[in-house]
């Protein structure tokens, strides 16, 4: 069977103050397969399996048409496999996942000639924002802007060494749309400030490895208490996961989740995030993850 297999990260995206901009890719992935085949289908296994679509509606086969037609070409019947790590909905990346995954390996099975750029742009227009698609394609720590035009530039930076991350998983789901829902259509002034010094300053410190400032560089005044009130305790666990011994927290893209740096104390750390949300009446798992310098990649 003529098929490819990509391998695709989780991301967390905003770290905080990085609104729609700043993404980082974990060490938790899905794969994705697609095979040239008679009859089109679908087969889940993992995260999703019995609530995911199993004809051509399903998000992968959709960003393969859509990287089909960017390259003008039409999309063969496609027999899709995924194997699902990454769970739906919590603000660990899942959606973006599924359209870089379809994206690239329709690039990579019809050998439809997109550039690296051209897929992040692909994908980026499913998705709607580019702060998990880019983590997501490319790996590592991506810093981006969204052009007028609709099209991302994108700075891929690397992270230093001796972090990870720490992620406490509420076991309800957020809709991204309802989270942005959520959001004022203005701002004050000074909360725009606020974000903006603790963007600049969170790039340095995770570049730098001058973790110093990582605490003051994540907070958020953005999205974070406009979204609070859909995930009850994400106050509560981030100032858990100070006190046992986290750089930082934030809401990990528009949650639930709550993603913690740590250099060490991993286990506290999750545990302090778990028994936080716990208090507030909301069951969570935790995990302790490296970050991934490598976005997806063709695995077979
Ligand atoms: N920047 C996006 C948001 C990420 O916060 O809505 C969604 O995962």
């Amino acid at each position: 069977m003529i098929q490819v297999t990509i391998q695709v990260p989780a991301t967390t995206a905003n770290l905080g103050p990085g609104y729609d901009c700043l993404g980082l890719a974990l060490g938790l992935h899905n794969d994705v397969t697609l095979a040239l085949a008679d009859e089109a289908g679908v087969e889940i296994e993992g995260e999703g399996a019995f609530c995911l679509p199993r004809d051509g509606t399903h998000l992968v086969l959709g960003a393969a048409q859509a990287a089909a037609d960017a390259a003008g070409e039409r999309l063969p019947p496609l027999l899709l496999r995924q194997v699902n790590r990454i769970p739906l909905a919590r603000g660990l990346g899942s959606s973006s996942a599924a359209i870089v995954g379809g994206v690239m390996a329709a690039n990579e099975l019809l050998m439809l000639g997109l550039t690296t750029r051209e897929m992040l742009d692909v994908a980026t227009a499913i998705e709607g924002h580019p702060d998990n698609v880019a983590p997501a394609l490319l790996g590592g720590l991506t810093v981006c802007c969204t052009l007028e035009s609709g099209s991302v530039l994108v700075e891929p930076l690397e992270v230093a060494h001796g972090l990870s991350c720490v992620v406490a998983i509420p076991d309800h789901e957020v809709a991204t749309r309802d989270a942005r829902r959520a959001l004022p259509q203005t701002v004050p002034h000074k909360d725009a400030v606020f974000n903006l010094c603790r963007t600049g300053l969170i790039v340095a410190a995770l570049t730098t490895g001058n973790l110093a400032n990582l605490g003051e560089a994540m907070r958020d005044r953005l999205h974070q208490p406009y979204r609070a009130h859909l995930v009850p305790g994400m106050e509560e666990a981030i100032a858990a996961a100070l006190e046992a011994g986290a750089h930082s927290a934030a809401l990990s893209g528009s949650g639930p989740t709550v993603a913690a740096f740590v250099s060490d104390a991993g286990e506290e750390v999750g545990a302090a995030m778990v028994n936080a949300f716990r208090r507030e009446g909301v069951k969570a798992v935790a995990q302790h993850l490296p970050l991934s310098p490598h976005g997806a990649r063709v695995i077979a």
